[in-house]
This record gives structure tokens, sequence and C-alpha cells, in this order.
């Protein structure tokens, strides 16, 4: 990989850099990149995470993408489980395995929905039910959600670093502890009334446990330290990944517009793939001189709309990123 020497005059436009915003944070736990596929994120996901944890921070990298990818960004399978990085102290890569929460959720919502069904009198088969749920696009995405959360609050690392799927799947995984919320709410709520209901009509006065009550509560609480972590600017950064090309800035724009509504803090912009202008030379093709006026004007539009916001401008490497020496190259010039 060569090409990687930082292009000056786009980078004095840069008011604070990516390594700046860090040590500006120094309570920075929660890192997570997003962005249009294809623009970037595993690979910044992965440069970020060896940074930190060069940076003396017990690091995990995680992929809570449906479609993983960070296996065959280091070339060693991650799986699964919290996998030991080779070559790189204090840095673990684990891709979620949905599979087996997915299984377990549905076992969980198996056993919620049979122990209703008996609570109401009613003489259906819980697993019509659980299949219908489980049915929902949003399934996997929940499951997901649940798994990020479990990481994040069993709280064994100083940093997580988080390569999340693109586009609306990111968003809906943050709507979801919203949603969540309002909906344990309002479930609690006709819970407490039918209990009250119940025991009122009962003839014995002990009060019956109750696990789906049990479970809400849980959830609640659960949703509730989501959203704490989640919006808390002092943990938690996300970073949005952009070509200079029309499409990815679009979705970055849109994603930055929905956050605020959330109330999730953003970290900032990295702009991937410029051509660098001191690559160009008399043999230079057409080809390549229209694309980089294309990217310069990109990149005015990019300082426009981000204004502020960008934190690192990443050249286009002539090769892919891969394997931790490359990973390492690019956080260089990531957190410069
Ligand atoms: N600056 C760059 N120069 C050259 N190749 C890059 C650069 N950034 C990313 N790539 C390559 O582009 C492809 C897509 O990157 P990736 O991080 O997987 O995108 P995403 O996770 O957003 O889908 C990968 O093959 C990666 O190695
Ligand atoms: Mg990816």
């Amino acid at each position: 990989m060569t090409a990687a020497k930082a292009q000056a005059p786009s980078a004095s436009l840069i008011t604070k850099s990516l390594r700046a915003y860090v040590a500006a944070h120094p309570n920075l736990k929660y890192v997570f990149f997003g962005g249009k596929g294809g623009v970037g994120k595993t690979v910044m996901a992965g440069a970020t995470a060896v940074w930190l944890a060069q940076q003396n921070r017990r690091t995990i990298l995680v992929s809570t993408n449906p479609v993983h990818s960070l296996s065959g960004l280091l070339g060693q399978n991650v799986f699964g489980q919290h996998t030991p990085v080779h070559n790189v102290d204090r840095l673990r890569a684990f891709e979620i395995d949905t599979k087996d929460t997915i299984a377990r959720s549905k076992q969980e919502i198996r056993e919620k929905i049979q122990w209703f069904l008996k609570f109401a009198e009613i003489s259906t088969k819980a697993d019509e039910f659980v299949e219908s749920a489980s049915m929902n696009p949003a399934f996997e995405e929940s499951a997901m959600f649940e798994n990020m959360l479990d990481l994040m609050i069993k709280d064994e690392y100083d940093s997580y670093v988080f390569d999340t799927a693109p586009t609306a799947n990111a968003r809906r995984l943050l709507g979801m502890s919203k949603v969540y919320s309002l909906w344990v709410s309002k479930m609690m709520k006709s819970r407490q009334e039918a209990q009250t209901l119940r025991e009122a009509l009962s003839f014995t006065k002990k009060k019956e446990s109750d696990p789906l009550m049990e479970y809400l509560t849980t959830l609640r609480g659960r949703m509730a330290r989501a959203q704490s972590l989640l919006t808390n600017p002092d943990q938690t950064a996300f970073f949005f990944v952009t070509l200079p090309e029309a499409l990815p800035i679009a979705v970055v724009r849109r994603f930055i517009g929905w956050f605020h509504d959330f109330g999730i803090p953003v970290g900032g912009v990295v702009v991937n793939r410029l051509i660098q202008t001191d690559t160009v030379g008399p043999e230079t093709s057409d080809f390549v001189r229209n694309r980089m006026a294309m990217q310069a004007g990109y990149m005015q539009e990019i300082y426009q709309t981000f204004e502020g916001l960008v934190r690192a401008i990443i050249p286009l490497y002539d090769t892919e990123v891969r394997g931790v020496p490359a990973l390492e190259h690019l956080s260089k010039a990531l957190f410069s």
C-alpha cells in the first residue's frame, strides 16, 4: 500500500481531527462506524480498534453486521467468540453470532407466550405465534441489538469499536431502544391492571409471581441503560464514513439527521478514497483526471454539509486494506 501521504490542502480544512476528538474525549468507550455499504466502515473500525489497542486500551472490535467481514479483514476466524487478534496486544475481535441469539430469543419468546396463553386460558399452540413473531425481519436486528447491549453492559473492555450494518438497519437498531421502552411501559401498565383485577377476583389473597412482568421489568431496565449509554457524549460517538461521491454523502447527511433526533452523539465524518493530487503526472489518464475533478467538487460539498465534522481524509490506496499491517498503516492516516 503506497500513496499514503496526507493531502495537505484538504487536511488544513479539518478543524478537529479524529486524534484531537479522541484526546478531547478521554472517557470515550463506545465507538461506532456507519455509512453506506462499501464505503470503508469495516476497515475504519478495524484501524480504529488497532490504534486504540496501541494506546494501551483493552479493546474489542465487534461486528453487528449480519453479513460479517471481520474474519476476512483480519485473516483469522473471529466468529462467535472474543478472539485475540494476532500481533496486536490488547485487541480482540468478535463477530456476533445471530443464529444462537435468534434461537435463544425464540426459546424465550416461546416460554413467554406459553405462559401467557396458559394465563389467559387460551388453548392454542405457542409455536404459531413464535413463528410469526420471528419471521419479522426486525427480529434478527432485535437479537443483534440485545447482543450488542449485553456486550456494552458487561463492561469488560476499555474501548468498543462497532462495525455496524449499513443504512437503515443501524437506524432501526437504535430506534429500537426508544420503541422498546415505549412498548415495555405500555405492556407493564396493562399487566399491572390485569394482575390487580385477577387478584381482586381471586379468593386467595396470595400474590402470584408474574414471569411476564419480571421479564418486562428487566427489559425496561436494560433499555433505560442502553439509552443512557448510547446518548452519553462522553462515552459514545458515531462516526460516518463517506466517499467524495453523491450517494454516500446523501446517506451520511440523512444519518446525521436521524441521530440528532435520537439524541445519539455524532463524533464526525471520515472521508475515504480521495485520489491524491501528488500522484498526478503527465502520464495520468483522462479517466483518473475526470474522477479527481469530480471528487474535488464533492469535497467542497462535504466541507459545506459537514462543517466542522470532518475528522480525517483517507487516500485511495492502490490495494485493498486487509490484514493487521494494512490496518496499522491506515490507522496512521486516520489518526494523523
Ligand atoms: N482507502 C482505501 N483504498 C483502497 N481500498 C479501500 C480503501 N478503503 C476501503 N477499501 C477497500 O474497499 C472495500 C470496502 O471496504 P469495507 O471497509 O469493507 O466497506 P464497508 O464495510 O463500508 O462495506 C474493501 O475491499 C476495502 O479493503
Ligand atoms: Mg463492512
